[in-house]
């Protein structure tokens, strides 16, 4: 008998509780273990050695604490380490496990948005370099421009609770100014790092209205509602209690802190020694 275990959510810190709230929305019953390796954020900046290397890691820990699919609720570990786990890792494992991204889910929609056709990707280092969005967009919508653009400063601004800040309106003007710069045609931007949504009334206020701002949450949690019904042999090894638990590779405190942020609401999370 094979045993069901909880749905993991991994991200480098607190960004993928933006697509864990939204995944819980959408498919409450299952149990969720998320972790967040806040020790180690940011991971946009780090070459792809070492996001691969804290990345299978982590996954590592989520599948011995009894995870059969997990989500890669980062962008940045989407891009540098699933697919090195997927095709190298996954497959020398005795039993069957799954880890998904979000940069496919959210390739495979953003068609839907754009009328000019012309999309802009902000994103960290890590995945603007790694070209993945170009990439994986190309492959649905052949038709549609890319234009990329890092922006190294955003998760450090929401990592450190500066998001709303004053401060943080000189960053997100700039990265955005840089970007609708490189084609003024862009009506689509995809929030393409999942610590971004916090930040989405800042981009809000400093992008014209007729542009449409794609955070990833829904897209992935859709996905991800697709998946486990076009694969009843993954989600029969998801456990259905309801539950969610949270684990942070740094200080708990600071993690329920932020988190109730994310969340809105209370979160009590447990420490995990790397
Ligand atoms: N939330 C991660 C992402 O989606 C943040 C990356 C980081 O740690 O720099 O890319």
């Amino acid at each position: 008998m094979k045993e069901a275990g909880p749905i993991g959510i991994f991200d480098s810190g607190y960004g993928g509780l933006t697509v864990f709230r939204e995944i819980a929305k959408v498919l409450p019953q299952y149990d969720y273990l998320y972790l967040g390796d806040n020790a180690r954020v940011p991971y946009g900046t780090r070459s792809f050695e070492t996001v691969y290397r804290y990345t299978w890691e982590c996954v590592q820990h989520l599948f011995s604490m009894g995870c059969r699919l997990v989500i890669l609720a980062c962008n940045t570990a989407s891009a540098k380490a699933l697919r090195s786990i997927q095709q190298n890792d996954l497959t020398q494992l005795p039993d069957l496990r799954r880890v998904l991204g979000v940069i496919r889910p959210t390739a495979e929609l953003v068609g839907e948005y754009s009328k000019t056709r012309r999309v802009g990707i902000l994103g960290t280092q890590g995945t603007v370099a790694s070209q993945s969005y170009i990439i994986e967009i190309e492959k649905f919508f052949p038709d549609i421009k890319v234009e990329q653009e890092a922006c190294p400063m955003w998760v450090p601004l929401v990592e450190n609770n500066e998001f709303d800040s004053p401060g943080a309106d000189y960053f997100i003007r700039k990265n955005l100014d840089s970007l609708l710069q490189k084609s003024p045609d862009i009506d689509t931007l995809v929030l393409a790092c999942t610590h971004y949504p916090l930040l989405i009334n800042k981009i809000r206020q400093f992008v014209s209205a007729d542009i449409t701002l794609i955070s990833q949450g829904e897209l992935v949690a859709e996905s991800l509602y697709d998946y486990l019904q076009r694969h009843p042999e993954i989600e029969i090894l998801c456990s259905k209690n309801g539950d969610a638990e949270f684990y942070t590779t740094e200080s708990t405190d600071g993690f329920n802190q932020k988190a109730k942020v994310f969340l809105g609401q209370e979160v009590f999370s447990k420490h995990l020694a790397i």
